[in-house]
């Protein structure tokens, strides 16, 4: 039997947080997104987790699990055998909206202010024919195009949890870089201004946490020490 500890709060019923245990009899190679569903199915209908497409692409399933965030849909219950519980929480630094579902507005505001959706309009650039980029500048922005924007590295991040609320956050100052780094696009100018402001890029403290969550592998410190190199050769 595995013993699941999971995270309940409704905020309109519930003066604080509570935890509820199950027991659930299933294999080691089982998601911890489908032993959700178990639970949901056979337990607890009320119980509210956020989730589409299973296989680790939308970014909607993240969670925080015996401490670290994480897509459910990608953990299996051998990831924590040597636990004894496998304990499920919503992710931090996010407003719960109920159980294990957070209100994520704040993350995605953050993305949009770097204006991913403006690649052309801050300094049109010509578009009517192919923009070609070379294997060697492609590589430069390869690991950031892998974000699902789960938000696993912003709710893992100490200075956006604990210091520094503002700051943009590791998903958001990736993005940019992104974009910044991206030789086909001509508003890197604007970008770099605005990452350089206060609680941008320079808010960030290099402490690797982002790096060791990330569901997709990206190296995001180290893309976010690039992009300082990068803004100090101005
Ligand atoms: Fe889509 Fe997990 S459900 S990433």
């Amino acid at each position: 039997m595995t013993r699941f500890k999971i995270f309940r709060f409704t905020p309109e019923l519930d003066k604080k947080p509570w935890y509820e245990t199950y027991e659930l009899e299933v294999d080691s190679n089982t998601r911890i997104l489908d032993c959700l569903h178990i639970i949901r199915d056979n337990y607890d209908p009320s119980l509210a987790y956020r989730w589409s497409c299973s296989h680790g692409i939308c970014g909607s399933c993240g969670v925080t699990i015996n401490g670290l965030a994480a897509l459910a849909c990608q953990k299996l219950v051998n990831h924590y055998v040597k636990a004894e519980e496998i304990k499920i929480e919503p992710l931090g630094f996010f407003p719960i909206v109920k159980d294990l579902i957070v209100d994520m507005a704040i993350f995605f505001e953050r993305m949009k202010n770097i204006h991913p959706e403006n690649l052309f309009e801050i300094n049109p650039v010509t578009v009517s024919k192919q923009l070609h980029q070379s294997p060697l500048e492609y590589s430069k922005i390869v690991d950031a195009i892998k974000c699902v924007m789960c938000g696993c590295c912003t709710a893992q991040c100490p200075v956006t949890k604990e210091e520094e609320p503002e700051f943009i956050g590791p998903a958001a100052v990736l993005r940019a870089k992104r974009y910044i780094f991206d030789t086909r696009f001509g508003d890197t100018e604007e970008r770099r201004q605005i990452i350089g402001e206060p609680h941008g890029v320079w808010s960030c403290k290099t402490y690797w946490r982002c790096t060791r969550v990330c569901p997709k592998g990206i190296q995001v410190t180290q893309n976010i020490l690039d992009l300082k190199e990068e803004l100090k050769t101005q």
